[in-house]
């Protein structure tokens, strides 16, 4: 079967295809529309569609819309309620209602060829749940959370996939949603709510959790669901306005927030094990996106491995909803190949953008000993290469690369982005050397979506990659996978004794991350980047510098 996935109402607007039970490709409606996560989540915006990534996604299998047996739209407008019955306050709410019925109309007018009747409602819990079931290396037997902010009418799901059939156990109703628990929180301590969650996980490590006593009866887990009162957080400390400063009394509530999400969790997973027996379990929803928490998960939990969605948020629920379709009509589900499942281009065609842009470039015999020299002399790489990524992490295909060694690489690399000085840069590391220097998280952990901590032995090595705790969300790099980035940690190694590289997103603050290798030419030409490496080419900062010289 051929299935496109469509996800548009909420958040991160997206498409996925999936053939014959194999994921072809999925991509973000914002890599295209250069607009951060799409559009905002409000019921005005919930009609527009992902029309640019779903025509990519087509094309880029050589197929028409008309060949498509089927499209999954990841929300099931039969199975809402409206706002007030659901105790969510949002008097347009019956908008999103109304866009949905009318998707498959506006699908059919967006790829001209589709058969409107191929378009099926799948509801959006059981796509988040998909899109970590059906695809989780467990493919046997695995129980499955999804915590977001909300679907149609709850936040949450709890069930077990076993080969490939769901059952669910229980799913939370709204009001109550730990993810837009922890959004409120985020609103109220000055960002951008439904954007800015991984800024309250990274403020939680400053803080302390003080009001963890006070929070524990309002926000409880009750068998496999769990329960949300409305939490009074001026009686806690003052709302931030955006943009002003943050106070220690903010990071304590973030850290309280953090942690008593943490507790909650390892109770819902408790529960759903207790109940199934299963040895893993996958994740998805937004709420997944929280690598802190799904190291405490990994911990604590009992299970013995925990898979969770690189896209774990909604634009994962194209491709959920997509696989939940292809299962149904029978097709073997593949393993996930992998989140490297967007737009990628030839060697021609990168060279013919740069000289079009008139840049002078090169394309080293030996690109990984290249690059690793630049990083050794303690340059700022900008590295683009082989497809990009589908959900929000950097993995070596749009990354930003620096120096680990260097303390102040962290304040170098922020201010690259233009971004705030308490946030984090992640860490990649050669597979083969990760249990030396990273303990406490799971490993492999080649999606970014856990923190480890940081051997003592090496904090002193690799000052740049390790948080205000002593942590670090570390990347861990195959070498059958990732033969090129691998080659680079092998060559950064033999001319540093350390296999272990800054990563993090090639982007500047706001925007989404580049796709379009004219993007990556633009944060070149508007950022302090040392070299930029497109595919097997490379652009010297100092080759244009000496250019400009009379
Ligand atoms: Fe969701």
């Amino acid at each position: 079967m051929r299935v496109l996935g469509i996800n548009a109402l909420f958040h991160d607007p997206a498409a996925a295809l999936v053939v014959d039970g194999r994921v072809v490709a999925a991509s973000e409606e914002e890599r295209f529309s250069r607009r951060k996560h799409g559009h905002r989540p409000v019921p005005f915006a919930a009609w527009e569609l992902p029309e640019a990534a779903a025509r990519w996604c087509l094309e880029h299998a050589g197929l028409e819309p008309a060949d498509l047996d089927a499209v999954a739209y990841s929300y099931d407008p039969a199975l809402a309620e409206p706002a007030d019955r659901l105790g969510v306050d949002d008097p347009w709410d019956h908008l999103r209602q109304e866009y949905a019925r009318r998707a498959p109309s506006f699908l059919a007018s967006a790829l001209p060829g589709l058969d409107e009747r191929r378009v099926r409602f799948v509801a959006h819990h059981v796509a988040h749940a998909a899109s970590a079931g059906l695809a989780a290396p467990y493919w046997g037997d695995t129980d499955v959370l999804v915590l977001d902010g909300r679907g149609e009418c709850g936040s949450h799901l709890a069930g077990n996939y076993s080969r490939g059939h769901l059952t669910v156990h229980h799913s939370q109703r709204l009001p109550d949603s730990l993810g837009l628990l922890y959004e409120s929180l985020t609103e109220h301590l000055g960002f951008l709510r439904s954007s800015d969650e991984y800024k309250v996980m990274a403020l939680a490590s400053y803080g302390e959790p003080r009001f963890l006593a006070r929070l524990r009866p309002l926000v409880r887990a009750h068998g496999c669901g769990f329960v949300t009162e409305p939490v009074p957080w001026d009686d806690y400390a003052p709302a931030v306005t955006p943009g002003a400063k943050l106070l220690p009394i903010h990071a304590d509530l973030a850290a309280s927030v953090q942690t008593r999400l943490e507790e909650v969790l390892v109770d819902l997973a408790r529960s759903i094990r207790a109940r199934s027996g299963a040895r893993h379990l996958s994740l998805a929803g937004g709420v997944a996106l929280n690598c802190v928490a799904n190291t405490v998960l990994h911990e604590r939990s009992g299970y013995d491995g925990i898979w969770v969605q690189p896209a774990a948020g909604d634009a994962g629920t194209a491709l959920g909803a997509a696989l939940t379709l292809a299962q149904e009509g029978g097709d073997p589900i593949d393993a996930f190949p992998g989140a490297d499942l967007g737009r990628g281009w030839t060697d021609a065609e990168l060279d013919e953008v740069l000289c079009t842009a008139r840049l002078p470039h090169q394309r080293p015999d030996d690109l990984a000993a290249t690059v690793a020299g630049c990083l050794a002399d303690n340059g700022v790489v900008a590295w683009f290469q082989g497809r990009s990524e589908f959900g929000p992490r950097a993995l070596g295909h749009r990354s930003l690369l620096a120096h680990p060694g260097h303390a102040d690489n962290l304040t170098r690399i922020n201010d690259v982005k233009g971004r705030e000085q308490f946030r984090p840069v992640a860490p990649m590391v050669r597979a083969s050397r990760a249990a030396d220097i990273f303990h406490r998280g799971p490993l492999p952990s080649p999606y970014m979506l856990f923190v480890h901590d940081v051997d003592p032995a090496w904090r002193e090595r690799i000052p740049a990659v390790v948080h205000v705790d002593g942590t670090a969300r570390v990347q861990t790099v195959d070498p059958d996978r990732e033969p090129l980035l691998d080659a680079l940690l092998a060559r950064f190694e033999e001319r540093t004794g350390l296999p272990v590289l800054v990563n993090t997103s090639l982007n500047t603050a706001g925007r989404p991350m580049v796709d379009h290798p004219r993007e990556a030419l633009e944060l070149f030409g508007s950022a302090p980047v040392d070299l930029l490496v497109l595919g097997p080419f490379t652009v010297w900062r100092r080759d244009l510098a000496a250019e400009e010289r009379p």
